[in-house]
């Protein structure tokens, strides 16, 4: 990476953790190039035709919480050791990420998982935490959206809810990420309306 590209690769973080800062979460377009976003949008379609996307699950691999389904997505996790050119671009500036947490933040990060996400035409995630009840090694979320041209109009909003602030609603366009503590900070995924929703959700973890 030269110079500039690390210069403006600190610009989006501090974006990041400003804004986690200042309202509780922090939100930075283009956080990877239009090629990459394409390799893992395609990623994504093969990993669908081979059928290995499969129906999440809510904590303890449930998704039905008191009778109610909670959520209807589909997914696949990335590895770590991943050898995909496109998910390893993914992967390092997480990892960058991190590091920079750590450095400035003294976050005491030190894993991440992450998976590719598959919201049909009437799928949703009903309001939630991402900390689970019996496992709260997930510390911070990291969502990256893959939708080119995505419209108001296509549903699937990102909805926080603040503690102390108004409900947030975010578009889930091409090369955007979100950050917010995985602990705190309440979301829904909003039903997709018309298309295919891609994402890849994230945890870092101590
Ligand atoms: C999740 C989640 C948000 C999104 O996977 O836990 O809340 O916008 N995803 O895809
Ligand atoms: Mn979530």
């Amino acid at each position: 990476m030269n110079d500039d590209d690390e210069i403006e690769e600190f610009k989006q973080f501090e974006q990041l953790i400003q804004g986690l800062i200042d309202r509780g979460y922090g939100c930075c377009d283009d956080f990877l190039l239009p090629k990459t976003m394409a390799g893992l949008r395609a990623n994504m379609e093969r990993l669908n035709a081979l059928g290995k996307l499969k129906q999440a699950g809510v904590g303890n691999k449930m998704v039905f919480h008191e009778d109610n389904l909670v959520r209807s997505d589909k997914m696949n996790w990335i590895e770590q050791d991943s050898a995909n050119t496109h998910e390893k671009v993914y992967l390092s500036k997480i990892w960058r990420f991190i590091h920079y947490l750590n450095n400035t933040c003294f976050a005491s990060i030190k894993n991440f998982e992450s998976h590719y996400a598959s919201y049909g035409v009437g799928n949703f995630y009903k309001r939630h935490i991402d900390q689970f009840k019996t496992e709260k090694g997930r510390k911070y979320s990291v969502v990256l959206y893959l939708n080119q041209d995505w419209k108001q109009d296509d549903g699937g909003m990102l909805a926080l809810y603040p503690k102390m602030a108004e409900q947030v609603n975010i578009l889930p366009i091409e090369g955007r990420m979100v950050f917010f503590r995985s602990d705190e900070m309440e979301h829904e995924v909003k039903p997709s309306a018309t298309r295919e929703r891609k994402s890849i959700a994230g945890w870092l973890k101590n």
